[in-house]
């Protein structure tokens, strides 16, 4: 059985649809054993306590510096013996220390299709109002391997959702969370626990 220590910042609904999903036995060999968010006010620890999941809160502000922040993660992620990181709406950068003692075993959701509306300011529902802003027809979501550049790593699986005439920020993020990111994410994690996804010269290959 794998571990899995799933990332998170906020609401924490991906964490929600990774719990949901090993709850009916969909994560075949794999187990969320830690939560660990960046905020001490995230609502995915009440969902990961209500579950019964341990949980941890490791803050940016109380680290000097992004490395010492990168140091204090890969420490807490190797006391957790952890076999996959998942960043499920993590919203704080990770330097290559983390990235690299973690390389292939880390995967993060995106709510686009990369490499659109991508990398460095695009999170949460800045990047759906740059989809709108830019009257994409279509968008959705990626789940990747992370690695040192951001949101650049290989790519395992991606769903399109249509934009729809009217749609604001909210209902665009609300609809590509619901058709892509809740059923990739979890799907991508059980890929993974079973030893089906490999990386071939920088590409995510599913066996
Ligand atoms: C999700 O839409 C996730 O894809 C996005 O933040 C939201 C978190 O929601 N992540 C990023 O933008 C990362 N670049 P959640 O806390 O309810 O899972």
């Amino acid at each position: 059985m794998k571990n899995i220590c799933v990332l998170v910042s906020g609401g924490g609904t991906n964490l929600q649809a990774l719990i949901d999903a090993e709850e009916r036995g969909e994560i075949k060999g794999g187990r969320i054993t830690c939560v660990i968010a960046s905020r001490a006010d995230a609502y995915a620890l009440q969902r990961a306590e209500k579950h019964g999941i341990k949980t941890r809160v490791l803050v940016r502000k109380d680290y000097a510096d992004v490395a010492a922040y990168s140091k204090a993660m890969a420490d807490a992620l190797t006391e957790e013996q952890a076999d996959l990181v998942v960043y499920a709406g993590f919203m704080t950068i990770l330097d290559e220390q983390v990235c690299n003692a973690f390389l292939n075993r880390m995967i993060n959701v995106h709510p686009a299709l990369i490499p659109s509306f991508c990398g460095k300011g695009f999170y949460g529902l800045h990047v759906h109002e740059a989809a709108l802003a830019k009257g994409v027809k279509v968008s959705g979501a990626t789940v990747h391997f992370v690695t040192a550049e951001c949101d650049a790593g290989p790519i395992i699986l991606q769903k399109a959702v249509e934009v729809q005439q009217g749609d604001t920020p909210e209902t665009l993020q609300k609809r590509i969370m619901e058709q892509a990111e809740w059923k990739i994410l979890p799907e991508a994690v059980s890929l993974f626990c079973q030893d089906r996804i490999s990386v071939e010269n920088g590409i995510a290959v599913i066996k």
